[in-house]
C-alpha cells in the first residue's frame, strides 16, 4: 500500500491550554494507533505544526478529521508526498512542547527566536520536523502506545 507524509502548519484557539493538549493527544493516539499512522506535534507561540505518515488514505482521512477540528484555525497545508519508510514508526504521535533548547531550530530555519509558521515550506518541513524531534528526545510525552 503506499504510504505518504503530511505536515500542516496551524493556529491554536484561545482556550489551548495543556489540559486541551492532552486531550487532544489522547485522542489522536488512540485513532492513530487503530490507523496505524504515526507522527509528531509541535506547539509553539501558540501554534501547532503536525508531521503525520501512514497509508495515504489513512493519513488524508485523519487530516481531513482534523481540519474541523475547531481547537486550531488558520490550517495551512505545507507538503504532502509519498515516502518509502516512516520516520516515526514508533510514535503514534509523540509531542513537542515549546523549549529554549529549540530556539537555535527557529534561528536556523525561521530566522527568529519565535516559532513562525509562515517560514515552513514544502522543501524545509520535514528537516524542521526531525531537527525538533532530534533535540528533545527527554521531552515526548509518553503515550499509552508510544515509546
Ligand atoms: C492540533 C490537532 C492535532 C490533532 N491530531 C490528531 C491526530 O493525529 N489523530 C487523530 O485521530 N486526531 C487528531 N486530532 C483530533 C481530531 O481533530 C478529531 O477530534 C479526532 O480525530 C476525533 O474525530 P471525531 O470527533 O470525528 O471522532 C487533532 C486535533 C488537533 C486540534
Amino acid at each position: 500500500m503506499e504510504q505518504s507524509k503530511l505536515i500542516y502548519t496551524s493556529t491554536a484557539c484561545d482556550h489551548c491550554d495543556s489540559a486541551e493538549i492532552d486531550k487532544i493527544l489522547e485522542t489522536a493516539r488512540r485513532v492513530n494507533l487503530e490507523k496505524s499512522i504515526t507522527g509528531v506535534l509541535y506547539f509553539s507561540s501558540n501554534y501547532f505544526m503536525q508531521y503525520l505518515e501512514g497509508d495515504t488514505g489513512s493519513v488524508e482521512e485523519i487530516y481531513s478529521r482534523i481540519t474541523q477540528d475547531d481547537r486550531h484555525t488558520n490550517i495551512r497545508l505545507v507538503d504532502t508526498a509519498s515516502i518509502e519508510e516512516r520516520k516515526f514508526a514508533d510514535w503514534a504521535m509523540a509531542y513537542i512542547p515549546q523549549s529554549d533548547v529549540l530556539v537555535p531550530i527557529h534561528l536556523k530555519f525561521m530566522d527568529s527566536t519565535e516559532f513562525n509558521p509562515e517560514a515552513i515550506t514544502a522543501d524545509n518541513a520535514t528537516d524542521i520536523v526531525w531537527e525538533l524531534y532530534a533535540q528533545l528526545p527527554s521531552a515526548h510525552y509518553e503515550g499509552s502506545s508510544g515509546g
